[in-house]
């Protein structure tokens, strides 16, 4: 059969496509703004007819419909990144967070961890060999897609479409059902930046060289960063994604991409998030390479990039440098994301450097994010062994190569003035000196 006729006879509505999906199956979603929303509501309306349906997700981007108190019998979320929308039900109970570091979630996929039933995924129209790219969202989408037993594919006309290694096939043995539904691609409104992630981004500028090739993390930080670097020359992005912020210096000429190490002249992320603008630069764009995370972000990979620069935030941090990014004391707000990967991959790169980036304080200036100790409960998402190099609106700090002792002053210097004095008296307890 042709790959059109294959793609006639698996087209049908939502409502009849989510009965593939059975009682007791695993369900994995398509991540971040490549969420197949239309045919996720279809399930989530269709709650009745599942029971104990385990929803696998990261950066739940839509209504998360099914993770609403009342759906309990229906679904359990398993959360691969705890975001704004899973973050009261994992918090209540309807759901569950699974540890992983990011481009390992593929190998649960195949290895008998989490085997996949179903992928819900969303894809661009095919083009004439049937291919259709998942565009904004390869990451974990396509080794679900590849390794499930049964694929609902949403086709919107609205994905970009985006090279590399992106495609699956309207042919694929596995895809169940293809829905059409055009819809825009959900957007990610580019993050007021306040004075406070200004001096951050300035602060981290000072760290980047002419060449190097950038890891950028999501929100407002690393659109700080972006705007401190309109003088540089030559950098590159491989990063696990990026956002609007990078289409307005390659239309300045700052990023050419011109000085990497590998895919030289190109961009090379696993999901996208922004706005329509980004969409729109990444559509059918040469330069963009969208690739499986077990590739963009394997460490192995990240580490044959000369000069990669990794920015990354965090909730909290100790005064040995170990560093909790996705929890508050026992309560998971987020996920490891990519954060590991990229610090220990460029920590094994020619000139790879390491940044933690984050506001000296949170709760509106009630707390120190530089602490004695780690909140009790608190996962340790980077240890003290992996960070180059610490930055607040304060300064920076350089971790890499201190001593207990000489790391503790570094981050106190860098500390909110208000937390300085009681950080300073923790210091002389422990190293049984005066903080001079
Ligand atoms: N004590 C108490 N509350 C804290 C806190 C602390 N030390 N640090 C943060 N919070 C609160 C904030 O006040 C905020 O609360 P609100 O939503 O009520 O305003 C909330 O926690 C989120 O913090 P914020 O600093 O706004 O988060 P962010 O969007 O800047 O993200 C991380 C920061 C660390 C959570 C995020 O970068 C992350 O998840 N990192 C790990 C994953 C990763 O690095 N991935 C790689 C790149 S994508």
């Amino acid at each position: 059969m042709s790959w059109e006729s294959e793609y006639q006879s698996k087209l049908m509505e939502a409502e009849r496509a989510v009965d593939f999906i059975k009682s007791g199956e695993r369900v994995v979603i398509g991540h971040a703004c490549g969420e197949p929303s239309h045919v996720v509501e279809a399930m989530a309306a269709k709650a009745e007819q599942y029971e104990n349906v385990e929803i696998v997700h990261m950066v739940a981007m839509g209504k998360a419909g099914y993770a609403q108190p009342g759906m309990e019998k229906h679904f359990r979320h398993n959360a691969l990144f705890v975001g704004g929308t899973t973050r009261k039900a994992v918090q209540e109970g309807r759901g569950d967070y699974t540890p992983c570091f990011f481009y390992r979630i593929p190998d649960l996929f195949t290895n008998g961890s989490l085997p996949v039933d179903v992928a819900m995924i969303q894809a661009s129209r095919p083009d004439g060999n049937g291919n259709m790219s998942l565009g904004i969202s390869v990451d974990y989408t396509l080794p679900a897609a590849r390794a499930a037993k049964k694929v609902i594919v949403q086709v919107n006309k609205e994905m970009p479409r985006t090279g590399g290694d992106s495609c699956i096939n309207a042919a694929d043995a596995n895809i169940v059902a293809i829905v059409e539904h055009d819809a825009p691609i959900i957007e990610l409104a580019p993050p007021k930046i306040s004075d406070v992630e200004k001096a951050i981004g300035a602060n981290c500028a000072s760290l980047i060289n002419d060449g190097d090739t950038l890891q950028l993390g999501i929100g407002a930080i690393p659109d700080a960063v972006l705007l401190f670097l309109k003088e540089k020359k030559d950098l590159g992005i491989h990063s696990e994604m990026f956002s609007d912020g990078v289409v307005e210096l390659v239309e300045s000429g700052v990023i050419t991409n011109k000085k990497k190490t590998t895919h030289v002249g190109k961009f090379v992320a696993n999901f996208l998030m922004g706005t329509k603008r980004l969409y729109d630069f990444v559509n059918n764009n040469p330069d963009v390479e969208m690739y499986p995370v077990d590739y963009v972000n394997n460490p192995v990979v990240v580490m044959k990039e000369d000069n990669i620069v990794s920015i990354n935030s965090c909730v909290q941090i100790d005064l040995m440098g170990q560093a909790a990014s996705e929890s508050i004391g026992y309560t998971q707000i987020s996920g490891v994301g990519g954060q590991v990967d990229f610090i220990r991959g460029a920590s094994m790169a020619k000139n790879g450097r390491s940044i933690l980036a984050f506001p000296s304080t949170a709760a509106k200036g009630t707390v120190s994010k530089i602490l004695p100790l780690l909140d009790e409960g608190a996962a340790v998402t980077t240890s003290r062994n992996d960070i180059d190099y610490a930055v607040t609106e304060y300064g920076v700090a350089k971790l890499a190569g201190k001593t207990l002792k000489d790391r503790a002053r570094a981050l106190i210097e860098i500390a909110h003035p208000d937390f300085r004095d009681g950080l300073k008296s923790v210091y002389e307890q422990r190293f049984h000196c005066k903080y001079e």
